[in-house]
């Protein structure tokens, strides 16, 4: 368990991923302390006494900057960083007004800078840090533009952090996730062409935990007929 003792920040945690991200880092033995946005989609009940929840719009660097204080002072700080605050959407450039594509560029790539920049401190050369990025940010689709580019924000970010922290940063960059969001959206797709959740948080392991990876961009496309062949 190369997690043992140690303490994971995941960001989005109450989001469609979270439930599997956090029980494969609790499997290895991880304090898992988890971040959302709206009461609505925390499950508390999941895993109730394994997660700390703290509530904070990582768009709001004064909000972030107190969360990484109260993280410090409630648990000594953080050895490593999943940020998986994000969310998808919809709209080709007829559709993508300023305020939408400004609203994905913060949703996707604010929050992921601002995680990590203020809990920086609190990390060492045998921290990972795994942001998401999308397969859309490396093979781009049409009808979702703004989310496109907040996701090609996030690699470069991924990239960028990389080579200016001692931590290791990485990307995953997954197309379809099968998880019950997608499900319930898209409910006549053929869900064995997309990525298992447990796949994705297989890599989450992995790039926090593997010191060889670093500064990498990983696309998940699963089993999508064009990567299948
Ligand atoms: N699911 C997929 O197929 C897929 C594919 C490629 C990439 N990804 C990316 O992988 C990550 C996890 O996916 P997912 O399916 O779990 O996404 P999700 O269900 O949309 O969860 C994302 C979480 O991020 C939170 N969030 C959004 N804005 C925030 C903010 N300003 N401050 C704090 N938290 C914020 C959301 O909270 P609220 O709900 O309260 O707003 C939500 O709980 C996301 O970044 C997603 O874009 C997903």
């Amino acid at each position: 368990m190369k997690l043992a003792n140690q303490t994971v920040l995941v960001t989005g945690a109450a989001g469609n991923l979270g439930p599997y991200v956090i029980s494969r880092l609790l499997d290895d033995g991880a304090e898992v302390i988890g971040t959302y946005l709206s009461d609505s989609d925390l499950n508390t009940d999941e895993y109730p006494e394994a997660v700390t929840y703290y509530q904070a719009d990582l768009t709001d660097q004064v909000a972030v900057e107190s969360l990484a204080e109260t993280v410090n002072a409630d648990h000594g700080g953080v050895d490593h960083i999943v940020g998986l605050a994000g969310g998808f959407s919809m709209g080709g450039i007829d559709d993508t007004d300023a305020a939408a594509f400004e609203a994905a560029l913060s949703r996707h790539a604010t929050t992921a800078f601002l995680t990590v920049r203020a809990f920086a401190d609190q990390l060492d050369d045998r921290s990972g840090i795994v942001l998401f990025s999308s397969d859309r940010a490396i093979d781009a689709t049409a009808g979702t533009l703004a989310y496109n580019v907040g996701k090609g924000a996030v690699r470069t970010l991924a990239e960028s952090l990389n080579e200016e922290l001692d931590a290791r940063v990485n990307a995953v960059a997954p197309f379809l996730i099968d998880v019950p969001g997608n499900r319930e959206a898209m409910p006549d797709a053929d869900f064995s062409e997309w990525t298992a959740a447990e796949a994705v948080a297989d890599e989450v392991l992995h790039q926090l935990t593997n010191e060889g990876v670093a500064g990498q961009t990983i696309r998940m496309t699963g089993g999508q007929p064009e990567v299948a062949t």
